[in-house]
């Protein structure tokens, strides 16, 4: 994969993020997704490749665009596969919460599972803790494992979970080990990509979110040297379907990082809300700043990157 696409990569996120970060605190979660979604597509047309979306914005008949299996980019380029997210934390955004992020992951043709919109069981370490993680174990036994690792106690440990009622039981274990949690109300891609950077606070990522979301975790975990595993959770036999429908035929199967996302991988993300990982965009007279990330997996080099935007030139932005 071109190292060169990851300029053009992040434009896109860059401006998915311009686009939706207008409707910050608005309260209307369809628009500020809508309008990154938007942004995404038009910004993926004029980037020389040819895309296939792996996991997108549903499936063809519940999203009008970046649905999976849309063909995406200007053409003429290598074949790549995106696992995207125009609009990761769209609650956060029409609140005008923190962490909201507009994210892309890019592999070579099948480098993703194709996972379905169910739960997915999770969890997710920083380089420090590579190969300590095993989902078969309890969350106790896996703290314990992660502690040793990193040389510190588990009672050093932050642990961070989404904050809902099917948590309970993971929480009180948690809590029992004597580990820090932080309850976070959304946006569990930003979470498990903190517990990769020194100084997030953030050491574990656990429970179930978004399968989807789970695939471009691992991705961004690739490229920085974490580690991540997943098991997909079935709440009734439509689920178990759509799973299998998608080629998914181990229904029980845990996947470790480099299953969710193989070969060479590329990751951007800009921040659309303040974040822990990414500043949100912030306004100025006649432009505004964005700060994105992005990395690949062959080099692990990891770029954050400050960028200036004139709505001179971009009108499309301007309020
Ligand atoms: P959206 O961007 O689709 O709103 O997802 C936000 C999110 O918090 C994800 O980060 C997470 O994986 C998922 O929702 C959790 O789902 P649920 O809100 O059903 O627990």
């Amino acid at each position: 994969m071109d190292r060169n696409f990851a300029m053009e990569f992040v434009r896109v996120t860059e401006m998915a993020a311009l686009a939706s970060a207008r409707l910050m605190g608005r309260g209307d979660e369809r628009a500020a997704d809508h309008a990154a979604v938007e942004a995404m597509r038009k910004m993926l047309a004029s980037v020389s490749f040819e895309g296939t979306v792996v996991i997108g914005e549903g499936e063809r008949d519940e999203a009008p665009m970046l649905y999976i299996g849309e063909r995406v980019g200007g053409g003429g380029g290598p074949k790549l596969d995106l696992a995207l997210d125009p609009l990761e934390g769209t609650t956060i955004c029409a609140r005008g919460g923190n962490n909201s992020l507009s994210v892309i992951a890019i592999a070579e043709e099948g480098g993703f599972l194709h996972a379905p919109d169910v739960y997915m069981e999770k969890i997710a370490v920083g380089p420090g803790a590579r190969g300590a993680i095993d989902l078969s174990l309890s969350a106790s036994e896996n703290l314990k494992r992660v502690a040793e690792a990193k040389g510190c106690r588990i009672e050093d440990l932050t642990v961070t979970i989404l904050d809902r009622p099917r948590h309970e039981a993971l929480i009180r274990e948690v809590r029992a080990t004597g580990a820090r949690i932080w309850l976070m109300g959304d946006g569990d891609v930003s979470a498990a990509i903190a517990t990769c950077k020194e100084g997030s606070g953030v050491d574990v990522l656990m429970g179930s979110g978004g399968a989807p979301e789970g695939v471009i975790a691992a991705a961004a975990l690739r490229c920085m040297g974490g580690d991540f595993a997943g098991r997909l959770i079935f709440r009734n036999d439509d689920e178990r379907t759509r799973a299998r429908r998608m080629g998914v035929s181990d229904l029980d199967r845990t996947y470790r990082i480099d299953e969710l996302a193989r070969g060479k991988v590329m990751f951007c993300a800009t921040g659309v809300t303040q974040g822990a990982l990414l500043n949100g965009v912030r306004y100025f007279r006649g432009g505004a700043r964005t700060h994105s990330v992005v990395m690949r997996s062959e080099t692990r080099t990891v770029r954050w990157i400050e960028a200036e935007h004139y709505f001179e030139s971009k009108p499309q932005f301007r309020d």
